[in-house]
């Protein structure tokens, strides 16, 4: 079984690579010859734990190739993925389909011997219909099927993701592409993951309406934080309250600083465009997009409170700046919107990030880069945690509040407890507690 992967970015290099590890033999397309030339170096262009071991060792093993030449691999494959990208479109935010079209019409072009098409980019519902027609126009007398293969992949543990999935969830109508993705994910229905097939439309849907309901769980967790402060409830306690009725689940009732990333903003955007123009507006989803895009501008405030109301002339240094930990990506981090908001207050910003320094350095200009978290304590007002990575856990707060000019500790991601802080000289301020925990 030949597999060909079109695009090379986060989703087509994990499943490529992934897909290789389980013996099949998989052809990744990138028409970038220098990230071709780069990943046949195994040099990964992005940041994913365990990813380069596993592309090279597959590449070495002869069941993972990179290559611009489209044709060729298409002409070889019983299954090819379409895994380029589907940016929010300018203006009304529905995801641009320019990337898959036009991939499509180039494997239309090439396609030999029957084929079955899968996307696994997220694209809205009604898009493998559409890819369908645009090949039967370019090729009418292909021999294809459609598929839809949705990703549910979380960034920093994309791989355990892929080979250890909650469930793999398969749109595909023709007997025999229904054959040949059976056959791929065998080894993963072995393991005892659930495949679910279904058709097209709810396939595309599944992965627009689970990413909407875990945004939806965190902008949820997110009010009650702002309630539990109004109130003196501990957020902890109720995530914890809530989270134990197993038909809530513990998970993604995490708060912070509004979700970010490359899926849960621009796939919440999507959702309520399909939906509305559908003629079935989804009011909830326009909610959570709403109030995440307020929280963020709260959360700037927060810090400018904090600090006496005025930020001019201060020094706040910034502890990560990428959407989440375990990754360099800042795709629509929180950082992007509560760094600008404290610059135009007037604040001087130095901050750290262990991985995604390089990337914000051109999204963030003004920024003081350091290199770890204590020069960026250095003569602080006040150290503020955007991002929950492992090394700020341990952090030795005594010599850091030493260091500080104040020392006043702002956690947008609760990873202290008050029994860490109350013996450091930290004036404390953290989300959704008790004022007396609070600050
Ligand atoms: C997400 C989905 O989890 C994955 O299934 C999908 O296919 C792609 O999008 P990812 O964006 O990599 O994955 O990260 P995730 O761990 O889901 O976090 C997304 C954002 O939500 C981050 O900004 C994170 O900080 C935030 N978050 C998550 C919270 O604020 N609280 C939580 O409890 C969980």
């Amino acid at each position: 079984m030949k597999i060909c992967v079109v695009g090379t970015g986060y989703v087509g290099l994990v499943s490529g690579a992934c897909f290789s590890e389980f013996g099949f033999h998989v052809t990744c397309v990138d028409k970038d010859a220098g990230i071709v030339a780069r990943l046949e170096r195994d040099e990964i262009p992005i940041y994913e734990p365990g990813l380069d071991d596993l592309v090279h060792k597959n590449r070495v093993a002869g069941r993972l190739d990179f290559t611009t030449n489209l044709a060729n691999s298409v002409k070889d494959a019983d299954a090819v993925f379409i895994a380029v990208g589907t940016p929010s479109r300018r203006g009304d935010g529905a995801a641009d389909l320019v990337f898959v079209e036009s991939a499509a019409r180039e494997i239309a072009a090439n396609l030999s011997g029957f084929t079955v098409i899968v996307t696994k980019s997220t694209v809205p519902v009604g898009t493998a219909r559409h890819i369908e027609r645009i090949v039967r126009e370019t090729s009418p007398e292909a021999d294809f099927a459609m598929a839809s293969n949705p990703e549910f992949l979380r960034e920093g543990s994309a791989i355990e993701d892929f080979m250890r999935p909650d469930r793999v969830v398969v749109g595909v109508e023709d007997e025999r592409a229904r054959d040949i993705l059976a056959r791929l994910y065998r080894p993963l229905s072995l393991r005892d993951a659930p495949v679910l097939f279904t058709g097209l439309e709810s396939a595309e849907l599944i992965k627009y309406a689970g990413n909407g309901f875990l945004a939806t769980k965190i902008a949820f967790i997110n009010q009650i934080a702002d309630l539990c402060e109004a109130v003196d409830a501990d957020v902890q306690d109720v995530a914890k309250g809530i989270g134990l009725d197993g038909r809530i689940g513990a998970k993604f009732l995490h708060p912070g600083p509004g979700f970010g990333g490359s899926c849960f903003p621009k796939d919440t955007r999507a959702l309520s465009v399909i939906a509305r123009e559908a003629g079935a507006p989804m009011s909830l989803v326009d909610a959570v997009i709403a109030s995440n895009d307020a929280r963020k501008q709260a959360m700037a405030k927060r810090i400018i409170a904090a600090l006496g109301g005025d930020a001019r002339g201060k020094r706040i240094g910034i502890l990560g700046v990428s959407f989440k930990p375990n990754t360099d990506d800042m795709r629509e981090s929180p950082s992007l919107d509560i760094i600008p908001h404290l610059m135009e207050a007037g604040a001087d910003i130095r901050a750290f990030d262990p991985a995604a320094m390089e990337r914000a350095a051109e999204m963030l200009p003004g920024v003081d880069w350091q290199e770890d978290s204590y020069t960026v304590a250095k003569g602080a007002d006040c150290l503020v945690i955007l991002t929950e990575w492992n090394e700020f856990r341990a952090l030795d707060l005594n010599k850091l509040s030493a260091i500080m000019k104040r020392p006043l500790l702002i956690d947008l991601r609760n990873i202290y407890t008050l029994e860490e802080i109350a013996p450091t000289p930290f004036t404390y301020h953290s989300i959704g507690r008790p004022a007396a925990l609070r600050d």
